[in-house]
């Protein structure tokens, strides 16, 4: 079908909360997402198909117009660049914020700064931004490890509750973003395929609508 529309949606958390959006929209996929192993799925519209993929390559799929459209969180997208994005809906979802975060009552360390995280790019930036000269640690997951261990003196990562924090001794210090789930569109699909993608932005930011007001 040379005209068919692929949607990546981000596995995980995002998921729970992207399929209800989607089906409020009319997309809807054909068989059980969680339990099947595929990661293509058919929908109830014959010209629509869904990815499930990691969240972080969500923008690359999409920026290369191997999807046409996706869902990802804000945290994920500044960390790509976002370049050959459009960002056309706030999907008010997946909410928690991206922050600094070190041990509790954590002197300054007398030296340049180690910092852990999974955002580089963004990690970077922000330090860049504060004038501040730091080392950066590249790490996949559990970041609140990092200042436990002594591998780092701060951590940029996202908070939600807080619970992880404080289950890890460590408290927030400075806010970067507040982060949630857009919807993302190609640039080249938002030109070749208008006509069937903005209707479907409609139908979503109509759900997001509804949702707000419930
Ligand atoms: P990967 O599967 O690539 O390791 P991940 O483990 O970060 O990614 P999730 O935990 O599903 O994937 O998080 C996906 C997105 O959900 C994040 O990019 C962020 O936007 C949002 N998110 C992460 N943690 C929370 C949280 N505690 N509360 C709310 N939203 C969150
Ligand atoms: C996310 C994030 C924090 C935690 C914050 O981790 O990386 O560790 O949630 O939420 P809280 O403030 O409500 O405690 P997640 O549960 O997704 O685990 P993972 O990133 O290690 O997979």
């Amino acid at each position: 079908m040379p005209n068919r529309l692929t949607i990546a949606l981000s596995k995980g958390r995002i998921l729970k909360e992207t399929l209800p959006l989607f089906a409020a929209a009319g997309i809807e996929p054909t068989e059980d997402i969680y339990t099947s192993r595929k990661l293509v799925f058919e929908t109830n519209q014959p010209d629509v198909r869904l990815l499930v993929i990691r969240a972080t390559d969500v923008p690359t799929y999409v920026a290369y117009g191997a999807a046409d459209m996706g869902v990802a969180g804000k945290d994920v997208l500044m960390e790509h660049g976002g370049a050959g994005l459009y960002e056309p809906l706030d999907l008010q979802i997946s909410k928690c914020r991206l922050m600094t975060c070190a041990p509790v009552g954590a002197k300054p360390a007398g030296r340049r700064l180690r910092v852990a995280s999974k955002f580089v790019n963004l990690t970077k930036q922000y330090y860049a931004e504060q004038g501040q000269q730091v080392d950066i640690i590249k790490l996949y997951g559990a970041m609140e490890l990092a200042p436990i261990l002594g591998l780092a003196d701060q951590i940029v990562d996202i908070v939600d509750t807080g619970n992880t924090l404080r289950a890890n001794g460590l408290e927030p210090l400075e806010e970067i973003a507040n982060i949630s789930s857009r919807l993302v569109v190609g640039e080249a699909s938002m030109k070749l395929k208008h006509a069937r993608i903005s209707p479907i932005v409609e139908l979503l930011a109509k759900a997001v609508a509804a949702k707000q007001e419930a």
